[in-house]
């Protein structure tokens, strides 16, 4: 990788990728470092599941650890070239502390609507740090949202939501990244679906980056919901979603119509799968690939997993997408049976409690 490149990857979305958002001279080029995250080729679980080309797309990586960081850039410096001074979203957490972060950067107030009890604790932290108005609300995410926009559509406040199509824009990029990083498309992109909103923009950069002649072919997009919060899988909304993957406990999800358009163009899938497979794929994620990711983003590993039981993936490239950071989420974290050894701070002892001597 010669200077130029690294240096590219390290000037944000807005700067990097211009040509291609909704950029114009009175765009503020705002940015916290967001994109330019690592894709990452898997070095044991890929080939023992008979995937030798995996990677994963670490959005971790972003400033606030998702691939929120991406569109809320983008939705941000939008709402400030069109003279807002606050933002509001409705949020199942990480868009809520991406919207707080670039609404911080930027000098903006954010109001942030929450479904209470719902909210990862690490998001719930950065939120507050950020200095954000928290609204948390007695409903779920999807009556967070149906209340957002009502207040957005009768006050000066920008929404940040998905809904607002420069998020979209925004996210778009990350698919830009992966063909970038490859020289083409891959053939398959696992990726987990909540709001909806991330599929939809994955397979609009893939397909921009096609019709531009950048990648010579497309992939398939495979979305997972959780079994308890699959609305698109069953074809009806989730009157009260659940699932340990709080960030894609959505029953009604906004993009619908456009996810099941990616799915269909793609000639992929949208499918469920349980929090014990979400549970199990997060800690392989962690004990064998050291990439510690939150619940929402083991269940696209999760269908990847059940995938490579009855399907030959060993010509495929395949891409899983790492959304959130686990840090996010340490309750789910602590579930995990700990090494942990209580030992005096003597030499002898810790020999000893390590089986050594
Ligand atoms: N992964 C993570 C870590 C998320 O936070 C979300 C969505 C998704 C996947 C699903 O993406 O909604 O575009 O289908 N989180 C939203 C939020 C809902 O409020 O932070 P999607």
């Amino acid at each position: 990788m010669g200077s130029k490149d690294w240096n590219d990857k390290r000037q944000g979305v807005l700067q990097r990728y211009r040509q291609l958002l909704p950029v114009t001279e009175h765009t503020p080029m705002v940015t916290l470092g967001e994109g330019g995250t690592p894709l990452v080729r898997s070095r044991r679980l890929g080939p023992r599941i008979g995937c030798p080309e995996l990677y994963f797309k670490l959005e971790s990586c972003n400033p606030t650890g998702s691939f929120k960081d991406r569109g809320m850039v983008v939705a941000v410096a939008k709402a400030m070239e069109e003279g807002h001074r606050a933002v509001l979203c409705a949020s199942t957490g990480n868009t809520a502390a991406s919207a707080a972060a670039y609404a911080a950067h930027c000098g903006l107030r954010s109001y942030i609507f929450i479904p209470q009890g719902y909210v990862a604790r690490g998001k719930l932290a950065q939120a507050i740090a950020f200095g954000a108005i928290i609204v948390a609300l007695e409903g779920n995410f999807d009556d967070a949202l149906r209340l957002a926009r009502q207040v957005a559509a009768t006050h000066p406040i920008a929404l940040v939501n998905s809904v607002n199509p420069h998020r979209l824009e925004g996210q778009k990029t990350a698919a830009f990244e992966i063909v970038d990083d490859l020289g083409d498309a891959p053939d398959m992109v696992f990726i987990p679906v909540g709001n909806a909103g991330n599929i939809s923009a994955y397979w609009k950069g893939f397909v921009e980056y096609h019709r531009l002649g950048r990648a010579q072919r497309l992939p398939r997009m495979m979305g997972f919901q959780a079994e308890g919060a699959a609305p698109i899988v069953r074809g009806e909304p989730v009157e009260d979603p659940q699932t340990v993957a709080t960030a894609i406990r959505i029953g009604n999800p906004a993009s619908w119509h456009l996810a099941v358009a990616a799915r269909d163009e793609s000639g992929g899938t949208i499918a469920a799968v349980s929090d014990d497979e979400i549970l199990q794929a997060y800690r392989l994620l962690a004990q064998e690939e050291g990439i510690f990711a939150e619940p929402a983003s083991a269940a696209a590993v999760a269908g990847l997993l059940r995938m490579a039981e009855d399907h030959d993936l060993s010509e495929q490239r395949v891409v899983c997408i790492v959304t959130g950071s686990g840090l996010k989420d340490p309750e789910t974290a602590e579930t995990i049976p700990a090494n942990i050894v209580p030992v005096a701070a003597e030499l002898w002892a810790v020999e000893k409690a390590l089986a050594l001597v």
